[in-house]
Formats: structure tokens, sequence, C-alpha cells
């Protein structure tokens, strides 16, 4: 049986710009690759290579200021499997990563969107590629504070892009991020959406290459 979704729009990957010092990190194809959307300051990324030695993780970041603190603590570290990118990550996703290639992707407190919920990241045409870049059985993992915005990605999730999706509180004592520390220490919620591609999944992606 193959698996699908069931969303309209068409996300239209040839339409983006390479982006600016674009480059590709080299990876070893025998070890785990996840990547990060969004990393921020790094906090989890840095962490994260620190504890799983054998997984190899490409962290994205848009906001300069923010890539800058990430680039000068990934740079003291030197770990050899982290890979901090500064670059748009939808654009950097299409010129970068073969259809099946990556095990995980790590979406913690996107911004919430609440007036564009159209950029909110399970609404996008792009969600359909991201999943065609996950291997089957990959997950992605999206976290945040807000109820409205976990409540519509669990939705999506489950009737659009028709994944299997387990929902958890993040643990009150959990420090994975700079936003995860500041909104637990407030005493808000938060919430976790652990999401699997199933085995025989289709998108309209899967034999996509970006062609130079
Ligand atoms: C609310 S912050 C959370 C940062 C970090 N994950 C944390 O929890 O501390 C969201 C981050 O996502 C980044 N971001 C949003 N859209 C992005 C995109 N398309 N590509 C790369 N980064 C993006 C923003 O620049 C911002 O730093």
């Amino acid at each position: 049986m193959s698996l699908s979704h069931r969303h309209n729009r068409e996300f239209q990957p040839e339409k983006l710009h390479l982006p600016r010092d674009f480059s590709i990190p080299v990876i070893d194809e025998s070890q785990p690759l996840l990547i990060e959307i969004g990393a921020g300051k790094g906090k989890h990324a840095v962490e994260y290579a620190e504890q799983h030695p054998k997984q190899q993780l490409i962290a994205i970041e848009r906001t300069r200021t923010k890539f800058q603190a990430f680039a000068k603590i990934a740079q003291q570290k030197q770990l050899n499997n982290l890979f901090p990118i500064h670059a748009d990550a939808i654009a950097w996703v299409v010129h970068a990563l073969a259809p099946a290639s990556i095990d995980a992707v790590y979406l913690l407190y996107p911004n919430p969107e609440p007036h564009n919920p159209n950029q909110q990241w399970l609404n996008m045409p792009f969600f359909e590629f991201l999943l065609s870049r996950l291997k089957e059985g990959g997950q992605i993992i999206l976290a945040s504070n807000i109820q409205s915005y976990i409540d519509n990605a669990e939705s999506q999730s489950v009737n659009v892009w028709c994944l299997p999706t387990i929902k958890t509180p993040v643990p009150a004592d959990s420090q994975r991020t700079h936003f995860e520390v500041k909104y637990l220490a407030r005493g808000e919620a938060c919430w976790q959406l652990t999401l699997c591609k199933p085995v025989n999944y289709k998108t309209r992606f899967d034999q996509w290459y970006y062609q130079p």
C-alpha cells in the first residue's frame, strides 16, 4: 500500500534561488543525518552533536545575529559532526538535500506566525518537499509553547499529511533551547509533536533533484 497526503497546493522548488555562499557539507552516508531548522543561537544543535557523536547534524538559521552567536560557539567546540548553515532553510533544503536522505528534522519553537498562518510549517506546501527528503521511518520533531500552533500542527499532520503523530508535554526541567528555557521558567506549558514518515509514503518530489 502506498501512503500519501491530501494537499492540493503544490510547492515549486524550481522557483527558489540558490542561497548566497551556498555549500554542502561533506557527509558520511554510513551515519545518521539530521537537520534542525531555525536553530537560533545553536544551544540544542551544539548539545545534541556533543551527545550524539555518531550522528551528523546540519543546523540552519536565517537571522544573521543569531547565526553569528551559533557559529562562534560551534567553532569553539570543534565538533566534526555539527554543520552550522546560515541560510533560509527552505532554499537550502531544496538545493542541498537528496530525496530520502535524512533521518530526522528538528523544528524547535518555530516563529508562531499568528497573523500569517500560511507560514506555519505544516501549513506550507514546502512541508511536502521536506517529507520527501526524509527516509522511511524518519521523524519530524516539533515543539511549541503555543497551544493553537500545536493543535493546528497536529490536525494538519493527521488529516492533511496522513502521518502517525504523537503529542507529548515537554518536561518542566527540559532545557534544549533558549526559548524552551525561557517559556518553562515562566511556568508555561510546552508541547512536542513527533511525526513519523511511514514506509511506502509517497510525495510529488520523490524523484526531484536540484540540477545545477
Ligand atoms: C522563535 S526562534 C527559536 C530559536 C530556537 N529554535 C530556540 O528554540 O531557541 C525561531 C527561529 O527560527 C528562525 N527561522 C525562521 N524561519 C526560518 C527559515 N526559513 N530558515 C531558517 N531559520 C528560520 C528564526 O530566524 C528564529 O531564529
